[in-house]
């Protein structure tokens, strides 16, 4: 069957979705992207998702195309015509499409593109990988110097993925002056004598909803966190190590660039925000 999708105000089978070939998205990568979560066909961290939106846009002097509760209302029809339960929304906003191709903004008042699409991942929250943990590469850190908005310059991400998958992991961990800024789609973290640490907020890295929620979590468990930027040998020598994303929520890494983390099996405090991530969320989904 095939999705419905929504495009600038219509809601279409995805064969019929388009989008002209002058639009910046394509052209210049001048589009931000949203992926929000869907669990038991509700949202998970909606404004947090909207936050960030809103923020990326500002920083990019894009303005939000609509108000944050006719947001919300695209991502529930979608969610309600696709009859979706487990997966995301991935929503993407660029800055229009002006009749040619040029450096230049388009003026002002171009209509923005608004692209939203499901994506259905049946037992999303019962990911086998969880249970197994995943094996990360370490490559240099080479994309832009302004990683906190969440553009669709994606390129990069994509070849360290390929990468990661080429040398038998899953996924790459970006490193920049000798430390580990983020994950290829994913924040960092490590866990040292019971210390959750991972990088502090700043321009070289995507400042994580999933993060910020697993950081409120944990301190209200009593753990202790320490926000700055760790080495790859820090992360060889931790007790275990974990990323989080709206796609991939709390998910044990058990080996870097070939050196097994702890026992080489996902840990323990790992296991435990995992659980209490997905136990929140699930609860305050809308
Ligand atoms: N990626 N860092 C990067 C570079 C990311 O692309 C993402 C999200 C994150 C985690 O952010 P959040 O917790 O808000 O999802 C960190 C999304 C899931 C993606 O590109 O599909």
């Amino acid at each position: 069957m095939s999705r419905i999708v929504y495009v600038n105000g219509d809601y279409l089978p995805e064969q019929e979705a388009k989008v002209s070939i002058f639009d910046r998205g394509f052209l210049m990568a001048d589009a931000v992207y949203e992926v929000t979560a869907v669990l038991g066909g509700k949202l998970t961290d909606f404004d947090g998702h909207a936050a960030r939106l809103e923020r990326s846009l500002g920083e990019l002097g894009m303005k939000m195309p609509m108000t944050r509760d006719e947001l919300l209302d695209i991502h529930r029809e979608l969610v309600s015509r696709n009859d979706l339960v487990d997966g995301g929304i991935y929503l993407q906003i660029t800055r229009g499409a002006p009749n040619d191709r040029d450096f230049a903004f388009p003026p002002a008042d171009t209509p923005q593109t608004v692209v939203l699409f499901t994506q259905s991942k049946p037992g999303l929250a019962n990911s086998p990988a969880a249970k197994k943990g995943i094996k990360v590469i370490s490559i240099d850190d080479l994309r832009w110097g302004r990683r906190d908005i969440k553009t669709v310059q994606l390129l990069y991400p994509s070849m360290g993925k390929m990468m990661a998958l080429a040398a038998g992991a899953d996924d790459a961990w970006m490193v920049e002056d000798g430390k580990v800024t983020e994950g290829t789609s994913n924040n960092a973290y490590i866990v040292k004598d019971g210390k959750i640490i991972t990088r502090e907020l700043s321009h070289d890295i995507l400042h994580g909803i999933t993060r910020a929620a697993v950081l409120r979590y944990a301190k209200e468990a009593q753990m202790t966190v320490e926000e700055r930027a760790f080495t790859v040998e820090e992360a060889q020598a931790a007790d275990e190590a974990f990323i989080t994303s709206a796609s991939a929520f709390v998910m044990p890494v058990v080996e870097i660039d070939g050196a097994a983390i702890g026992d080489g099996t996902p840990g323990r405090v790992a296991s435990r925000l995992r659980e209490i991530y997905l136990e929140e969320s699930i609860k305050a989904a809308i």
